[in-house]
């Protein structure tokens, strides 16, 4: 696709902007305050009884801070963190030598843990539970195993897809958290905190509006806040104001409500092609060049949260709000009121 993606943006330029912006404590991190809470009495306790942390699962929409809050997590434990992802994975032998080289107490972080395959899964689960390598040694009837003592350390898992773990998989988690959308509030002293540490000029309400239109999601916050300020330093003096922030989300085409250009596409796609739906994810990501899952993964959740999308035992619908979002007039039938955003 010709145009730049703004939700799902793989560039490395932005990445190495992601990761000099990160919080590295729990009081630097932003939102998501059940959790954090939660998180630091586990943390304390563990700390206490000088134990290893029990393993935790963070699962929600990309871009929520998953990665940040395993970085925070082994540093607040004083730990080194170890990264791999479930496709990285390939063979049980893999794992096996990762596991074998982690330190005591140290924090190994799977990104996209749904992804490991079978066979690697259930290296996984002695490990997890007891600390333990169960080797077979041999073939056929003179088979045997073996069980070798690993250190103790904390599993973080991170998915977008809780609904593809296995579920032994998922019980061996202790504990398991969801991340949510960050409210405008939340995203705004995202943008105001990320400013600052570039040292651009930024005025609270030029904050607050990249944080409404960045879909709940820092990551985005902090992708149009770089966007914005390049367009700053180009067209006027480098001071982030409100006007100045508007017309570079316009020229971005981020709209009012934060949806890029591959969402409206999907809404108007779903409106003219299929009069609103019901149809199914695959049309639907097809039509408009994508992979279901990213359709799934990165598109939807906004929207469906939103309220411009609804998930039917027959498909994706559009909603009333998706009709006055895009200024076309809905199908008769379809009642207003569907579709407000959910609470
Ligand atoms: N940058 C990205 N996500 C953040 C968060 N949750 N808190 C603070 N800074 C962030």
């Amino acid at each position: 696709m010709a145009e730049e993606r703004i939700v799902a943006g793989t560039l490395h330029g932005d990445q190495e902007f992601e990761a000099g912006l990160r919080p590295r404590r729990l009081a630097e991190y932003i939102g998501q305050e059940a959790l954090k809470t939660r998180i630091a009495i586990f943390i304390q306790a563990a700390l206490a009884r000088n134990d290893v942390l029990d393993h935790v699962l963070l699962y929600g929409p990309p871009g929520l801070g998953k990665t940040t809050m395993a970085h925070v997590i082994a540093h607040e434990l004083g730990t080194p963190i170890r990264f791999t992802s479930g496709p990285a994975i390939e063979r049980p032998g893999d794992l096996a030598s990762i596991l074998t080289n982690l330190g005591d107490r140290e924090v190994l972080f799977i990104d996209e843990i749904h992804r490991l395959n079978r066979q690697v899964e259930e290296v996984l689960y002695p490990a997890m539970e007891d600390f333990a390598l169960d080797l077979v040694l041999g073939k056929g009837p003179s088979a045997r195993s073996l069980r070798l003592d690993l250190p103790r350390f904390t599993l973080i898992g991170a998915t977008t897809r809780i609904g593809l773990l296995t579920a032994p998989l998922r019980d061996r988690f202790g504990v398991i958290a969801h991340l949510d959308y960050y409210t405008p509030a939340e995203l705004a002293r995202v943008v105001l905190r990320s400013a600052a540490i570039l040292g651009t000029p930024i005025s609270p309400e030029a904050a607050q509006e990249i944080a409404r239109r960045s879909r709940g999601t820092p990551r985005v916050a902090n992708r149009l806040l770089r966007r914005v300020r390049d367009f700053a330093q180009v067209a006027g003096e480098g001071v982030l104001d409100l006007e100045t922030v508007r017309r570079g989300l316009e020229l971005l085409e981020v709209d009012g409500q934060g949806l890029d250009l591959t969402d409206r596409r999907l809404l108007e796609h779903l409106a003219r092609r299929w009069g609103g739906g019901p149809v199914g994810l695959e049309s639907l990501a097809a039509a408009i060049g994508e992979e279901a899952d990213t359709v799934a993964d990165v598109y939807e959740p906004y929207l469906l949260q939103q309220g411009f999308l609804q998930r039917t035992p027959r498909g994706r619908m559009l909603t009333p709000r998706a009709y006055a979002h895009l200024g076309l007039v809905p199908p008769p039938g379809l009642l207003p009121g569907e579709g407000e955003p959910r609470a």
